[in-house]
């Protein structure tokens, strides 16, 4: 494991900006208990964001867990706003409703329980805002052919852990999740349609706009 920010820096940051919400206080000791791999509140803070930013209304989630990063999904998203939430496991998806109920933000979830990437095919909703891929890694290969045709033009295709603790520097790659963390890169840099940028925050995320034609230099 290579660490892609310092503990020291890690630290600093989690003192300047506290985890000051109660559910999501709960939910950060929960993953922390039973060591679940959530996001974390800075990539949190950036979805949140870039949802707001992006006046996001519809989103798809591959891989939500309990819930913890469609919470601040669903804090930034309008009253009529829906996101769209994936997952193979039935009792997070209960414990996801708990927290999200508690805080008055469950009308906005929908939950689906099974594969996230065979589900996508059926679903009949198109043109989302967002798409929040933290699926297993030995789908990432697959996730941009089945939800590009998902996302409208100027949409969000945003990836979590793209460093995947810094072993997708290694040549040979030391393991399959890390060869298919570094397929998706190459499709999320190559790709025409898409417009990406990495940013080296926690596992490292990759943020790609559906430019299309508008794809950037
Ligand atoms: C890394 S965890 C992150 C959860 C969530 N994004 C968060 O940060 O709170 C990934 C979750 O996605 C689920 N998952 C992984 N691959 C999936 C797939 N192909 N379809 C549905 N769920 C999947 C796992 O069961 C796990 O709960």
């Amino acid at each position: 494991m290579i660490p892609i920010i310092t503990p020291e820096i890690e630290h600093y940051l989690n003192r300047l900006q506290p985890t000051t919400d109660p559910v999501l206080q709960a939910m950060e000791a929960y993953a922390a208990d039973i060591q679940f791999p959530i996001i974390g509140p800075h990539v949190g803070r950036l979805l949140h964001l870039l949802a707001k930013l992006s006046n996001a209304r519809k989103i798809l989630e591959l891989g939500s867990g309990f819930g913890y990063s469609a919470y601040w999904l669903a804090q930034a998203i309008p009253a009529g706003g829906v996101i769209y939430c994936t997952e193979f496991d039935p009792q997070n998806r209960e414990r996801a409703y708990t927290y999200l109920q508690s805080a008055g933000l469950s009308s906005k979830v929908r939950y689906y329980t099974g594969d996230a990437l065979e589900w996508i095919e059926q679903l009949e909703e198109t043109e989302f805002d967002m798409i929040v891929n933290d699926v297993d890694k030995e789908d990432y290969p697959r996730v941009i052919e089945k939800a590009l045709p998902k996302l409208r033009l100027g949409g969000l295709l945003i990836t979590d852990n793209v460093l995947w603790k810094g072993q997708v520097i290694q040549e040979p790659p030391p393991d399959t999740k890390t060869q298919n963390v570094q397929i998706y890169l190459q499709q999320a840099l190559h790709h025409p349609d898409l417009t990406t940028v990495i940013l080296p925050i926690r596992d490292g995320v990759a943020i790609s706009m559906k430019t299309g034609s508008g794809k950037a230099p």
